[in-house]
């Protein structure tokens, strides 16, 4: 019988990790779920993508909700509460709320508690006359929707989701998430959603495998938190980023490749690596209006409108429940 493996002591706030991770490296296929991507260096390089001229899609949704900025509040109506799923830079909250007439309430949700805080105080700051109700949870999950929200909303529930962050779920998963959304918004309410569209290969690889290596510091923030956080010995110079695009899937996937046979111990365990070998590291999926369109239907919204940039790079869509 072979001896019991051995999994060191850690903090309880690090056991979902550590279980994702021993889980993940254990499949066939390597994995390593996006969300771990963000820790603050993480997030810090996140930012630093979206300013890339390789990376499209951030300047491009910012620029179609200015230009649209009030068709979109004139399609949403005044008083309505605003519920921001996940909570970034808020640089486009914030485009959107100036546009709005007389927005009534903002919630954003956000797993990460300092800075969901720190975010929500600065914009409470800057727009004095709209209350902010800050919520601390996993978006993907259904959220209670908070009580005093109820009274203070005499406009419409519409759901903000930009950045195409719906295209790094699955499709089933996708379908799920936005199903929670529609039962928050409920009858009447909708949806605000960011998607890139599928487009020449070559321009959506070089958004994700960008010049300057940020996107590949970006990917190799995972493989440095399991050395820091869970005292992996990852041999990071012994791995090199990837992206391709899977067309079957419709989607761009970061992994990291290893360069050469060799293995990488955590928390007491192995994993060996082929040279070759790859940890699939994120999904992107890209859709074209119409595949959006039914993705969206499926989860028991209609298309109320679609806009879209003259380079056909990202689409905005505002859903409502039917
Ligand atoms: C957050 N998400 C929508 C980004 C994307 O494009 O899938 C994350 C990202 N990965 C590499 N570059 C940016």
């Amino acid at each position: 019988m072979s001896p019991p493996i051995q999994v060191l002591d850690i903090p309880d706030h690090l056991r979902p990790f550590a279980d994702d991770v021993l889980d993940g490296l254990s499949k066939a296929q390597k994995e390593l779920s996006c969300k771990y991507f963000y820790d603050q260096r993480g997030s810090e390089l996140f930012n630093v993508i979206c300013e890339l001229d390789e990376y499209y899609p951030t300047r491009t949704e910012t620029a179609l909700l200015e230009t649209h900025g009030a068709e979109i509040a004139e399609i949403l109506g005044p008083g309505v509460c605003l519920i921001e799923y996940g909570c970034g830079s808020l640089v486009k909250t914030r485009c959107l709320l100036d546009a709005m007439q007389d927005p009534a309430l903002f919630i954003p949700i956000d797993i990460s508690e300092d800075h969901l805080i720190r975010s929500a105080k600065a914009l409470a700051d800057d727009y004095q006359d709209l209350k902010v109700i800050p919520v601390v949870a996993d978006f993907t999950d259904p959220v209670e929707f908070p009580e005093e929200a109820k009274k203070d909303c005499t406009g419409k529930r519409v759901g903000f989701f930009p950045g195409s962050t719906i295209g790094n779920f699955e499709r089933d998963r996708a379908v799920q998430f936005l199903k929670v959304v529609a039962g928050q918004v409920g009858e009447g309410g909708g949806l605000l959603v960011g998607a890139d569209l599928k487009k020449d290969e070559n321009v959506l690889i070089r958004a994700y495998d960008d010049s300057e290596g940020i996107t590949a510091a970006f990917n190799f923030n995972v493989m440095e938190r399991i050395n820091k956080e869970l005292g992996g010995d990852f041999d990071i110079s012994g791995f090199r980023h990837l992206a391709r695009y899977n067309r079957e899937h419709g989607r761009v996937e970061m992994h990291l490749l290893s360069l050469k046979e060799q293995t990488a111990k955590i928390l007491g365990r192995a994993f060996r690596f082929r040279e070759g070998e790859t940890i699939h590291t994120e999904n992107s999926h890209k859709y074209t209006l119409e595949e959006f369109r039914d993705l969206a239907q499926a989860a028991g919204f209609s298309t109320v409108k679609t806009w879209v940039d003259e380079d056909d790079l990202f689409s905005v869509h505002y859903l409502t429940v039917d």
